[in-house]
């Protein structure tokens, strides 16, 4: 069989399961299989199957049918534009969390003649959001919190492969309360999904990633809430907070951020959907 053909087939069966942009994630397993660029497997399409691969092709396809996420599989997801090591103890970050990143490193810049250099990402999970702000506030440093151990090695692998172990300090423990100093900026993708809507969360989600990253309690709210509650006690003057929530949350989370604290600004971001991804919190 030659590639072409192995791609079709394999781009086929993803279809048949139901499985989005198929055909993509058919060449990128392909190309993973094969350690192949995207330019060198096109320009190979019509050579024969190397027999060596032939097995851990269809092994990872196999795992793709069975629902297992191709970053997952792959081991790699790209964020902000950095090639991430992700596998089973981490969320696989999305491209909406990006928001978070442009927002932060906008108020870490401002005002332009104090920036907000003290930085804390709690929920760091692999560490996404940290590293991004890490490697574009060089004059930064950033503690990343997380209560799962687990997902702070994966962190420090990122750490490491990113070049900011020295200035990205990783922290396990319960929300704010790892913080060995109040901060000038506190980042945030905390676990939002209801309790409600668990159970409709797709296959790849609900089978394969940590639930402790996802689910936010009976109204999804119970993370950032008491996030909120800890705050005032964790921000340096002129502090403020960027936090990311899901969909139709914004208005909750404003009445939270508005009742902890009362003469902040409190202001939305939306993401590239429209959806009011962000809340951020002007001390
Ligand atoms: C939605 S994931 C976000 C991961 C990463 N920041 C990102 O954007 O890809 C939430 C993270 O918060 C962590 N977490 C959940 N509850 C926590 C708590 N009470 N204190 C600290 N971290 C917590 C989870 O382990 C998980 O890594």
């Amino acid at each position: 069989m030659i590639l072409r053909q192995a791609l079709q087939r394999a781009s086929e069966a993803l279809a048949s399961h139901d499985i989005e942009d198929a055909p993509l994630e058919a060449e990128l397993l392909l190309r993973h299989a094969l350690r192949m660029s995207r330019t060198g497997l096109y320009a190979e399409l019509g050579q024969e199957f190397p027999p060596d691969k032939t097995e851990t092709f269809w092994q990872l396809i196999g795992r793709r049918l069975a629902h297992e996420p191709t970053a997952y599989i792959m081991e790699r997801r790209e964020f902000f534009g950095l090639d991430l090591h992700v596998d089973h103890r981490v969320l696989i970050p999305r491209p909406e969390s990006e928001l978070l990143v442009e927002k932060a490193i906008e108020l870490a810049r401002r005002p332009p003649g104090s920036p907000r250099r003290l930085i804390a990402d709690i929920g760091t999970g692999s560490g996404a959001i940290a590293i991004s702000l890490a490697l574009n506030l060089p004059q930064s440093k950033i503690y990343a919190t997380d209560a799962s151990a687990a997902a702070l090695e994966v962190a420090a692998v990122n750490c490491e492969r990113h070049k900011v172990a020295d200035r990205v300090w990783l922290l396990q423990g319960d929300m704010l309360a790892p913080l060995p100093q109040p901060v000038d900026l506190i980042v945030a993708n905390l676990p939002y999904i209801e309790e409600g809507a668990l159970g409709q969360l797709s296959a790849e989600i609900r089978w394969f990633e940590p639930m402790s990253a996802l689910a936010g309690g009976a109204d999804g709210l119970e993370s950032i809430g008491r996030l909120l509650a800890q705050a005032g006690g964790k921000l340096r003057p002129q502090g403020c907070l960027v936090l990311e929530v899901g969909r139709g949350q914004a208005g909750a989370v404003t009445s939270l951020a508005e009742s902890h604290f009362p003469h902040a600004r409190v202001g939305l971001a939306p993401d590239l959907s429209g959806m009011e991804r962000a809340v951020i919190v002007e001390v």
